[in-house]
């Protein structure tokens, strides 16, 4: 007998889950899948996982954010995803006195919850799964990437999947376009998330729809590992992390004039490498750069973040300005939880500034693309956007600049690209 099949978007900021066939009320949805609602009525929640120091327990999604904020005792784990291709994911971090948990198994943790939360959906085991992947988990290293591939692949049968497939995300995105398109239409899909922007340039229509080999369509991919939690910590850096010493004036033990070391705040600012600056020795040694400091308050500062664990306080605060400073044009910074009456600001002028880079690579990997599908921008009929930074006015503008004649189409910015892998499960493994 075979059993239930699910389509995972494991992003590096969110994630969801298609459920295909039947529900556990019976009846399939007429789409012939559904979207699982993970956490209350969310059918999209934050890739978090939060380890209890008190009693060992774990909470994902929301929840996993909501324990670290009311102040429990314990680690959040966010953007897993990008550890998949690193050397850390075999390392173990320390969740609770005396109690170590591996990287990898924060992975297996967080999509076992996933699946269970499938398998109640569905009524009975959910074995299959077709997982999406970015382009380029790791971008210019080939074996790097291949391996992190490996890696979630065996995460994804620790979890208790028999059967794992993957998908590139952005044509997943471009099959969940497909099922609203009139007639043959050649697409440049844009998914720009919280670790990378991919890239597709798909030929989609009607007529293609049933087809189940469809390698003939996809005319390139390309991405780049530069999104959200790049911006995030661009942010951060340019907002936050100056008000705690970064930039400011040092001294070297010869009493030269220094900047500061600045490796302390570009890991604090950087989502998944938070959990490294806490570790004893680190803060011993960073505790004894006091002498570096010529203004003391900024050391002071600084180690107050360290010791009261705030980095992830700290990046969700950057990630709030870049939003805020998206819909509004500006944003106020509140950093008395690190010293009393302690604010900032932040503006779309310095927002743009800080962001210039990261967005002209997006925009360079998405010409790249066109280039490597043989085409020019011209022949680009739809440009569709997925992905939660495709709500940045000025990255999705230089985007749409690239093919000015293109019609605009915005997709569902957090569940296209799972819908979209579950037509693609669908095909792979049948209705369910
Ligand atoms: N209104 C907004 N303006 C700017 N950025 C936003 C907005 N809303 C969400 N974001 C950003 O979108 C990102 C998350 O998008 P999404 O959920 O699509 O990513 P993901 O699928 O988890 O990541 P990836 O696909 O890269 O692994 C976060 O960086 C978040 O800050
Ligand atoms: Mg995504």
């Amino acid at each position: 007998m075979s059993t239930a099949a699910c389509a995972i978007d494991f992003g590096t900021s969110n994630s969801s889950v298609a459920l295909l066939g039947a529900t556990a009320g019976g009846g399939a949805p007429p789409e012939g899948f559904r979207l699982v609602e993970l956490e209350a009525t969310h059918t999209a929640i934050p890739t978090a996982v939060f380890f209890s120091g008190e009693d060992g327990s774990r909470a994902f999604g929301r929840a996993a954010v909501q324990a670290h904020v009311e102040g429990h005792e314990g680690r959040l784990m966010r953007s897993i995803k990008s550890i998949l291709g690193s050397d850390l994911i075999e390392r173990s971090t320390e969740v609770g006195p005396g109690f170590m948990v591996k990287y990898l198994d924060v992975v297996v943790a967080f999509l076992r919850h996933l699946r269970q939360r499938a398998t109640e959906a569905a009524g009975g085991p959910v074995e299959r799964a077709v997982i999406g992947r970015p382009v380029f988990f790791v971008d210019d290293d080939r074996a790097r990437d291949a391996q992190a591939e490996r890696t979630l692949e065996a995460a994804a049968r620790s979890a208790g999947f028999s059967e794992v497939a993957f998908q590139f995300e952005p044509i997943a995105a471009a099959l969940d376009f497909e099922r609203s398109v009139a007639r043959e239409t050649l697409v440049l899909v844009a998914d720009i998330g919280g670790g990378t922007s991919d890239f597709s340039v798909v030929r989609v229509g009607p007529g293609q729809r049933g087809k189940v080999d469809r390698s003939a369509d996809v005319l390139a991919s390309h991405g780049v590992h530069v999104a959200g939690t790049d911006f995030d910590r661009e942010v951060n850096l340019a907002a936050i992390m100056p008000m705690l010493g970064l930039g400011s004036e040092g001294r070297s033990e010869s009493g030269a004039s220094v900047h500061v070391p600045n490796a302390i705040y570009h890991a604090l600012s950087t989502w998944h490498l938070i959990n490294t600056v806490y570790l004893p020795n680190r803060l011993i040694e960073l505790r004894q750069m006091a002498s570096l400091y010529v203004d003391q308050n900024m050391h002071r500062r600084l180690m107050t973040v360290l010791e009261h664990r705030l980095g992830h306080s700290l990046a969700a605060m950057a990630e709030a300005a870049k939003i805020d400073v998206s819909m509004h044009g500006r944003a106020a910074i509140d950093l008395s939880m690190v010293e009393a009456g302690l604010a900032g600001d932040f503006d779309a002028v310095r927002q743009q500034a800080a962001l210039a880079g990261s967005i002209e690579r997006i925009v360079a990997a998405a010409r790249l693309a066109i280039a490597q599908a043989g085409l020019s921008p011209a022949n680009i009929d739809a440009l569709y956007f997925t992905g939660g930074s495709t709500a940045l006015a000025a990255l999705s503008g230089a985007i749409a600049a690239v093919v000015p004649d293109a019609a605009q189409v915005d997709g569902d910015r957090f569940t296209s690209v799972a819908s979209g892998l579950a037509v693609d499960a669908a095909r792979r493994f049948g209705p369910g």
